[in-house]
C-alpha cells in the first residue's frame, strides 16, 4: 500500500503527507489511505497553482451595476396583483407537497466561538430553544397548516454529522416524523499551506475542512437527497442558513414568484444598513445576475451614491434562496460542478515535520471554499425579491455586537412584540420604543400574522414591564 501511495505522492510533490506512515497502525494506515484516494491531486494542484501559489483572479470584471429586484410593496397595479397570485400559488406548492426545506448547518461557526454543530446553540430569548429546534418548530407548524408534513433536509460536514444527527435523535426529532428529516454531508478540501503543501492535522489524517456551502449542489446529489426529492415530488427547495432563526423557513409569496416566473434560482434581497455592511452584494456583471461577496466588492463601488444620497449598490443578500430541484439536477447532472473557488488565508494547525502539534499565530494556510449563490449566474430564469429585515433577517455570527446572538435576540424579541401588537395585544415599549418586555412565541403555534390573530382571539395576552413571556 505504501509504495503505491508513495508513487503517486511523488508525481504530485506531496509525499510529506506519508512522513508518519512507519509511526501508523493499521486502521491509521486505513485511514490516511482513504483520505488520499479521495483526494483528486490533478484538479488539487491545478487549483494549489491558481489559487494558492498566488492569489486567484478577483471575481469582479468587467461592468458592474445594481440588480434590479421585486419590491417588497410593488407600486404598479400588475405587480400588486402578481404578489396576491404569488402567495396564492406558494400555497398551493405547499399544500401539494411540492417544497422541502433546507439548512446548511455545515460550516464550523468559528467566530461564535461555541464548540459544536452551530444548530445546537441556545439562542431564543426566553425558553433558549436551540436554532435546530426554533426551525423544527416552524416546520412541523407548516406541515399542519397546509396539510403535508414539509420534508426538511439539513445539510452537515463531515466533522459536524455523528453530533447534529446524535442532537436530533437525543431529542427525538423535536416531534417531527424521523421519514420528514434527511441528512447529508457536504464534501471537504485539504488546508494548503502557502507553499502548495497539503497539511496533515494528526499522523493520519489529513487537515480537511468543509468545501463552503456550493458544496451543497453537489452533495444533494451525491447523497442520494436528490433522488429522494424527485420521489417525494419536491420540485422546490427553499433554502436557508442555520445561524438566522428569523427566516420564514417556506415562504409562500417568494415560493409562489419563483414558481410563476419560472425561475430557476431566486434570492431575498435587503436594503443593507451601510456601505460595507458583511453581506453579499447583487449586482449585474456584464448584464448577468452576480452576487459579489462583501470581501470582494471594491470599495468605491459600494461606497457609490445615486443623487438623492442613497446606496447605489443596495441590495444586500441574506443567504435566502429558492431553488428549482430541476436546476440542480441539471448542474449536477455530469457528476461535476464548477462553481468557482474562493480563497480563504487562515490559521491551520497542522503537524510539523518533527511530529509536534502547531497552532500558528498567523495565516498559514489556504482553505478553499465554493459559494451557493456562484450558481445564479448559471440560472436562465430568476428573482430577486425584496425582505423585511425585521421579519427575515438576524444573523448570528458573533457572541456580541452586530449580527451576534445579542442582536439576534432582540431582533426575536422584537418581530414577536409587533406581531402581537398587530393581533391587538398591548406591548409595554422603553422611551427608545424597544420591548420592555421578554417576549418568545413558540413557532409550534404562531408562524405568520393570521396565525398570531387567530391565536390572541382565543388566548388573551398580556405581557408586562420587565418580565418575560412565552406564547405557546
Ligand atoms: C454569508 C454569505 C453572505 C451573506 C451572509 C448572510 C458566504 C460566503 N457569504 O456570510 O453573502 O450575506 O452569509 O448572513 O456564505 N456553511 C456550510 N458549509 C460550509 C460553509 C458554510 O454549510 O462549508 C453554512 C454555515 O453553516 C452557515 C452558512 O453556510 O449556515 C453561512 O456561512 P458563514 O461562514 O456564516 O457565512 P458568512 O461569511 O457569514
Amino acid at each position: 500500500m505504501f509504495n503505491k501511495l508513495k508513487v503517486k505522492l511523488d508525481r504530485y510533490g506531496q509525499s510529506q503527507l506519508l512522513q508518519f506512515w512507519n509511526e501508523l497502525n493499521e486502521s491509521e494506515k486505513n485511514i490516511l489511505e482513504s483520505q488520499i484516494n479521495e483526494i483528486d491531486f490533478d484538479y488539487i494542484q491545478d487549483l494549489i497553482a491558481s489559487h494558492v501559489l498566488k492569489m486567484p483572479e478577483t471575481s469582479v470584471r468587467g461592468e458592474i451595476k445594481p440588480a434590479p429586484y421585486f419590491p417588497l410593496n410593488p407600486a404598479s397595479p400588475e405587480d400588486k396583483e402578481l404578489c396576491i397570485k404569488a402567495e396564492a400559488e406558494g400555497i398551493r406548492l405547499l399544500k401539494e407537497g411540492k417544497v422541502a426545506a433546507l439548512t446548511v448547518a455545515g460550516g464550523q461557526g468559528t467566530r461564535l466561538g461555541y464548540d459544536g454543530p452551530k444548530g445546537t446553540y441556545r439562542i431564543t430569548p426566553v425558553k433558549e430553544k436551540t436554532f435546530f429546534q426554533y426551525f423544527a418548530e416552524s416546520i412541523k407548524k407548516i406541515g399542519e397548516k397546509y396539510g403535508h408534513d414539509l420534508k426538511w433536509y439539513i445539510m452537515t460536514s463531515r466533522m459536524n454529522n455523528p453530533q447534529t444527527v446524535g442532537f436530533f435523535r437525543e431529542n427525538k426529532f423535536f416531534g417531527l416524523k424521523e421519514s420528514s428529516l434527511f441528512f447529508f454531508t457536504q464534501g471537504t478540501m485539504p488546508a494548503i499551506n502557502y507553499e502548495g503543501k497539503i497539511l496533515l492535522s494528526s499522523k493520519y489524517s489529513i487537515a480537511l475542512s468543509p468545501d463552503g456551502h456550493g458544496g451543497t449542489l453537489l452533495a444533494l446529489k451525491n447523497s442520494g437527497a436528490l433522488a429522494k426529492m424527485k420521489d417525494d415530488s419536491v420540485e422546490l427547495i427553499s433554502y436557508f442558513q442555520v445561524d438566522n432563526p428569523l427566516v420564514s423557513v417556506a415562504n409562500p409569496a417568494f415560493l409562489g414568484l419563483h414558481s410563476l416566473r419560472n425561475a430557476e434560482m431566486s434570492a431575498r434581497m435587503l436594503p443593507k444598513t451601510g456601505p460595507f455592511e458583511k453581506l453579499g452584494n447583487f449586482c449585474m456583471v456584464n448584464g448577468r445576475l452576480e452576487i459579489i461577496e462583501y470581501s470582494d466588492m471594491p470599495e468605491e463601488l459600494a461606497e457609490s451614491r445615486k443623487t438623492d444620497g442613497s446606496l447605489k449598490f443596495l441590495a444586500g443578500s441574506p443567504a435566502i434562496h429558492i431553488i428549482s430541484r430541476s436546476f440542480v439536477e441539471s448542474l449536477t447532472a455530469s457528476g461535476k460542478l464548477s462553481l468557482p473557488w474562493h480563497r480563504a488565508d487562515k490559521k491551520v494547525p497542522f503537524i510539523s515535520p518533527d511530529g509536534q502539534v502547531v497552532s500558528p499565530e498567523k495565516n498559514n494556510a489556504v482553505k478553499l471554499e465554493s459559494f451557493i449563490f456562484d450558481a445564479l449566474p448559471m440560472a436562465s430564469r430568476t428573482v430577486i425579491y425584496e425582505a423585511r429585515r425585521e421579519e427575515e433577517f438576524a444573523p448570528t455570527k458573533n457572541p456580541t455586537g452586530i449580527d451576534s446572538v445579542e442582536s439576534c435576540r432582540a431582533m426575536l424579541i422584537a418581530r414577536d412584540a409587533e406581531r402581537l401588537e398587530r393581533a391587538g395585544v398591548k406591548v409595554p415599549r422603553k422611551a427608545n420604543g424597544s420591548p420592555d418586555c421578554l417576549i418568545e412565541i413558540s413557532p409550534s403555534v404562531i408562524i405568520d400574522d393570521a396565525d398570531a390573530a387567530e391565536y390572541c382571539l382565543k388566548n388573551p395576552i398580556a405581557p408586562e414591564k420587565g418580565k418575560a413571556l412565552y406564547v405557546s
